[in-house]
């Protein structure tokens, strides 16, 4: 098995693997999935190697993602062998209702009972809030979260994409309420998007809550298959290429910075011997309070090697090296947070964070 470790999620007796499997790619929708038949082959990869851990959301693919979840757990029978994540918050009302998307209780309640049908299941091991809806009274969430617990509908809760004082307000008010904590932060995180680390680590050390890592790989930037000038690599098989053609997101990523990560990436990934999408998976793995790693694929290839990529050790002076390479610049008011500043509040004195690692660390075989 290439998974043989699991981490107890957050302060819960939940164990996963530290790969989840990320399940955007299910479905054609989108344009840059799997057919249902890959994807299958890719579910089953993924559990036959010790993952146990599957993400999605109502959104993805306009909900074939959940439907082939669904399909393949039932084939499988094998419901409650898997810890299954799933999400709301993005409108998936038939009229874009104006109610029919956001973090209401309306809402909630509605985009449950349809995630429910299409993954042919009666619970979801961790119901994510996916986006910040910038209206919902934190309370009206937790509230309605914490009785779908009680329902059974729901086993734990999980945030993503969202300010931290929203999330740090929501774990006070569990606290203080006794109702169920957030157990996961979702959120992007890899060598070319750190910003995570300016209040969400410590956030989540402090309350309890694991991170799970979304596009570790940059949606594919970190696999080394892209070279400076995205939008000119006509022979790229990949996600990217595809998004930057339809004018999405992707120009971002073609910066210096990134592509001075990807270098240093590849030089590391040369001198250990590994490939450089599983060097890319390790370091977000190995990061403080990372609790899982959403991995994607579209690819059986992709797959095979992504689930070995916690098979080996990269040494402290090249983990430096990747970290030199894609530091980022601390902004105000971070800057007050950093050594130099520090040291005229306490001189003379080293803070940091609690090793990596700190949860219970289940290991089997
Ligand atoms: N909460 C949120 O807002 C949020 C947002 C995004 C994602 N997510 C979750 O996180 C999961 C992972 O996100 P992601 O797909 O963006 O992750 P990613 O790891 O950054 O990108 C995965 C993509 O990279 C390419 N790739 C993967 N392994 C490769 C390899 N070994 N060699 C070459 N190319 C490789 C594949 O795309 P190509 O073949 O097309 O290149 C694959 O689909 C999603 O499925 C979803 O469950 C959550």
């Amino acid at each position: 098995m290439s998974i043989d470790r699991y981490y107890t999620l957050g302060k819960t007796g939940l164990k996963v693997s530290r790969f989840a499997l990320g399940t955007m790619t299910f479905g054609k929708e989108w344009g840059w999935g799997n057919t249902k038949e890959e994807a299958q082959k890719i579910f089953d990869y993924y559990l036959d190697h010790g993952g146990n851990f599957v993400d999605t959301a109502d959104l993805y693919t306009g909900g074939t993602s959940e439907e082939f979840i669904g399909d393949f757990m039932k084939e499988r029978g094998n419901r409650d062998e898997i810890v299954l994540s799933t999400k709301f918050t993005f409108n998936t009302s038939k009229n874009n209702d104006v109610n029919g998307g956001g973090n209401s209780r309306k809402n909630i309640r509605r985009t449950l009972e349809e995630s429910l049908k299409r993954l042919k299941t009666d619970y979801i091991d961790l119901y994510i809030l996916h986006c910040w809806d910038q209206l919902t009274p934190v309370e009206e969430v937790m509230r309605t979260l914490n009785d779908l617990v009680t329902e059974g509908k729901i086993h734990h809760i999980g945030f993503s994409n969202v300010p931290a004082w929203y999330a740090s307000r929501a774990q006070a008010l569990a606290e203080a309420h006794n109702y169920e904590p957030i157990s996961a932060f979702q959120l992007e995180y890899s060598m070319i998007q750190r910003e995570i680390e300016n209040e969400y680590i410590d956030l989540g050390q402090y309350t309890n809550a694991g991170i799970m890592a979304w596009s570790p790989l940059g949606g594919g930037l970190l696999s080394g298959k892209y070279k400076p000038g995205i939008d000119d690599q006509d022979d790229v098989e990949g996600r990217l290429k595809h998004i930057t053609d339809n004018g999405g997101e992707v120009s971002s990523k073609d910066n210096e910075r990134n592509w001075n990560i990807v270098k240093a990436l590849h030089e590391v990934s040369e001198e250990i011997n590994q490939p450089m999408a599983s060097v890319a998976l390790n370091w977000t793995a190995n990061k403080n309070n990372v609790a899982s790693v959403i991995i994607g694929a579209t690819k059986m290839s992709q797959i095979e090697g992504n689930m070995k990529a916690l098979d080996f050790d990269i040494p402290a002076e090249l983990m430096k090296k990747l970290d030199d390479a894609s530091e980022r610049e601390i902004k105000y008011p971070y800057t007050f947070f950093q050594p130099e500043m520090q040291s005229r509040i306490t001189p003379n004195v080293k803070t940091g964070h609690k090793p990596p690692n700190y949860w219970k660390d289940v290991r089997v075989g």
